[in-house]
């Protein structure tokens, strides 16, 4: 079955290998690019997301700039020291010839999705400013699109950038409030199962052997990504956070899912937290369980995600 999907991302190194899976995958038809600031700058992020397609011999694939910075809170400097100043490891990269699509990302996906709806699944795997903006353009988007599925968040694994938030919920957390409350199919791919998933160095190299030039690019930031593992969390590889949301799309069946009640902390010390009421459970007040249903992935087969990855890129 063919996915026709908008690919929403701040590339970022682990964003470029799930650019490079929606590019390749036989089962996946990428609509377009919508970029977000976040691993790096805007414009950073738009000219990564052209450069991959053109790499990958797709220079067709439409890119649409979006978010500069959240909804309300003031914007997090870039993790220079994760995903490199440029976003791809600071390695050399080749100069880029297209040019972004003139609208902005929010009217990229209210097109797209209109003009094919019900069939049209977003796939947000950075800060999700972008997908409430697409809201705010056209409210009846929560009933046009095919699902929404989102790298983000955590429900028993604590945070990533702080003690209980995941990097993505945290730097714009309004915005996720707004998305993931906002009663359209959701499924969230946190670090509950991302953590679970180490890209070791034997994968990229059969990812860099199997990729041509958009390889030596995968492999290059890598490496730069590898150490920041290394040296903070004592693993040797990386979690492929973003990849794991494609392959919850593609490959369900290694993922295991629970249905219940989102929120998102705005204000304070656990801004960016995801609050996750399984359905059915009573809590001392009901408000933690008025939000609309959604799809939380709790358990995952790490292994087998990894070996998908590589093999889809190999
Ligand atoms: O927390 C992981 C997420 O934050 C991923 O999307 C990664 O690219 C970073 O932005
Ligand atoms: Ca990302």
């Amino acid at each position: 079955m063919s996915h026709p999907i908008i690919f929403d991302t701040d590339p970022g190194v682990d964003d470029a290998q799930a650019i490079a899976i929606a590019l390749r995958h036989p089962d996946i038809e990428l609509l377009g690019l919508t970029t977000t600031y976040g691993n790096v700058d805007i414009e950073t992020a738009t000219h990564n997301g052209l450069l991959l397609c053109e790499l990958a011999g797709r220079g067709d694939v439409p890119v649409a700039q979006g978010a500069a910075g959240p909804m309300v809170k003031p914007r997090h400097p870039a993790p220079a020291h994760i995903h490199g100043a440029n976003g791809l490891g600071n390695i050399e990269l080749p100069e880029v010839k297209g040019k972004k699509d003139a609208r902005s990302a929010a009217q990229f996906i209210v097109d797209t999705v209109n003009e094919r709806p019900g069939e049209v699944t977003l796939v947000a795997v950075g800060p999700v400013g972008n997908l409430a903006a697409a809201l705010q353009l056209d409210p009846a988007l929560t009933e046009k699109v095919k699902r929404v599925v989102i790298m983000g968040g955590s429900v028993r694994e604590g945070g990533n950038v702080t003690p209980v938030a995941e990097a993505n919920m945290f730097n714009d957390p309004h915005a996720a409030q707004r998305v993931l409350t906002a009663g359209w199919p959701l499924t969230l791919v946190g670090l509950d199962v991302t953590h679970r998933c180490v890209l070791t160095p034997a994968h990229m190299q059969r990812i860099e052997a199997g990729q041509g030039e958009l390889g030596k690019v995968l492999a290059g930031s890598y490496a730069f990504y590898r150490d920041f593992y290394r040296e903070f969390l004592g693993i040797d590889g990386c979690c492929p956070h973003d990849s794991c949301a494609l392959a919850w799309l593609l490959r369900p069946e290694l993922f295991t899912t629970a249905p219940g009640h989102l929120a998102v902390v705005t204000e304070g010390l656990a801004e960016g937290q995801t609050l996750f009421a399984p359905e059915g459970r009573g809590f001392i007040q009901e408000r933690w369980s008025q939000t609309p249903l959604v799809e939380v992935c709790l358990e995952v087969d790490g292994e087998a995600v990894v070996e998908w990855i590589a093999d889809t890129l190999s």
